[in-house]
């Protein structure tokens, strides 16, 4: 892994990358892809490798370019500065029904006065493949999204769910060098769209087709992607496995924003094979790779509540807290807790089974401690500016 130093979440960051390894087809390339929109930055000079089969995901929040750097893949928009390559050729002159690019929108693009058939043919049309064949393809496709008979149904006469299946297979049915999907199933319901989930993951493994899906749900991204690329302000803050992501966050803002979280204020002590961090009266040894921060400064100490353990407020911990509340949440409790020392500070304790409901009942006081493979530690937000 190539680590970088991390300036402060609202400056631009170096990026850190898990380089692909060596031997590998590039399908996509971007490099320093900077888009403006007048005066200003939807991309800044964003670069990006992505291989043949992969399914990487763009994850981020509201406005950080994921839909403007599909548009730039797709050729919808031109980028006002780098480079865009397509299985190997560069792009930049290529128009989009030329870049054989499959795409599906958040919303049901679909032809309202077209049959499904006529819907998932379309691409073949345009491209002039004899009626024959048009016809088995289009089949082909249909029995690939599990909408066999519906070729003569409109639009109209079928779920959200069914009309983004169809979407999927207009998609597909062109045979693209990369699909995009642009947050698919976010107008869906939830359980629709983990089975959609399932499903899209499904087709994309049995054709190998390389994806770049784009959502803000962490969830998602988590769940489907071989490679999660995340980007907030038109930056990309990390690209990385869905592992990498949520253990090793590159910095603040990831760590903030793929996953739950609780910040403790700490200070990094020394270090030799371990970081020693101050952590209120005790001292918290964690990898070193973990900490991205210089010795002797203040820092914010990130742990997720699956990683804080409860023990009996007599033995050995690292903190003490008083139960405020559980949270009920059908597969696990979340338990709210109030610090004794630092004051005022609350955290939350992801348990597993519900036997925590009557261990640690509301009022009680209980000692914590950290699994310290899940903290991890960056430079105070406050010292920065
Ligand atoms: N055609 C446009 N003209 C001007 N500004 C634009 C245009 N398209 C996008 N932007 C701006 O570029 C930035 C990135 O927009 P983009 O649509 O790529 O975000 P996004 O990550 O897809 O957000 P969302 O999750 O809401 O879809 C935003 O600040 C947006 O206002
Ligand atoms: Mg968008």
């Amino acid at each position: 892994m190539v680590s970088a130093q991390i300036n402060a979440f609202s400056q631009p960051v170096a990026v850190q990358v898990t380089p692909l390894p060596a031997k590998i087809n590039v399908a996509v390339r971007l490099d320093g892809v900077l888009k403006r929109f007048g005066h200003s930055i939807a991309l800044h000079k964003v670069s990006l490798m992505i291989a043949e089969g992969e399914f990487v995901t763009l994850l981020g929040p509201s406005g950080c370019g994921k839909t403007t750097l599909l548009n730039l893949m797709a050729g919808f928009a031109d980028a006002d500065n780098g480079e865009i390559f397509i299985g190997g050729e560069s792009v930049t002159e290529t128009p989009p029904y030329r870049r054989e690019i499959g795409i599906v929108f958040q919303h049901y693009a679909l032809f309202p006065h077209m049959t499904v058939a006529k819907n998932v043919g379309y691409g073949l049309r345009m491209r002039g493949v004899p009626k024959a064949e048009m016809a088995q393809r289009v089949e082909q496709a249909l029995t690939l999204v599990k909408l066999v008979g519906y070729g003569d149904r409109r639009p109209r006469e079928l779920s959200g769910g069914q009309q983004q299946r169809v979407a999927l297979a207009r998609a597909l049915v062109i045979r693209p060098k990369v699909l995009l999907l642009d947050e698919p199933f976010s107008a869906l319901d939830k359980n629709l769209r983990l089975a959609m989930q399932i499903e899209l993951k499904e087709i994309q493994r049995q054709l190998g087709v390389t994806t770049v899906f784009v959502t803000h749900d962490q969830g998602e991204a988590l769940s489907m992607s071989d490679r999660v690329v995340v980007m907030s302000a038109g930056h990309v803050r990390q690209i990385g496995t869905p592992d990498e992501i949520y253990r090793h966050p590159a910095d603040p803002f990831v760590a903030g924003f793929v996953g739950d979280v609780n910040i403790l204020p700490g200070r990094y002590l020394r270090c030799d094979s371990t970081a020693m961090l101050a952590l209120a009266d005790n001292v918290l040894h964690i990898p070193l790779a973990q900490v991205h921060a210089s010795v002797g400064e203040q820092i914010d100490i990130y742990v997720r509540p699956e990683n804080i353990l409860l023990v009996d407020a007599q033995a050995a911990s690292l903190l003490h807290a008083t139960v405020i509340t559980h949270v009920f949440q059908g597969d696990h409790v979340d338990i709210h807790l109030q610090v004794l020392v630092p004051e005022k500070k609350r955290l939350f304790a992801r348990q597993s089974g519900l036997e925590a409901l009557v261990r640690w009942p509301v009022g009680c006081v209980v000692g914590l401690t950290f699994d310290d493979d899940g903290v991890c530690a960056f430079t105070a937000v406050q010292q920065q500016q």
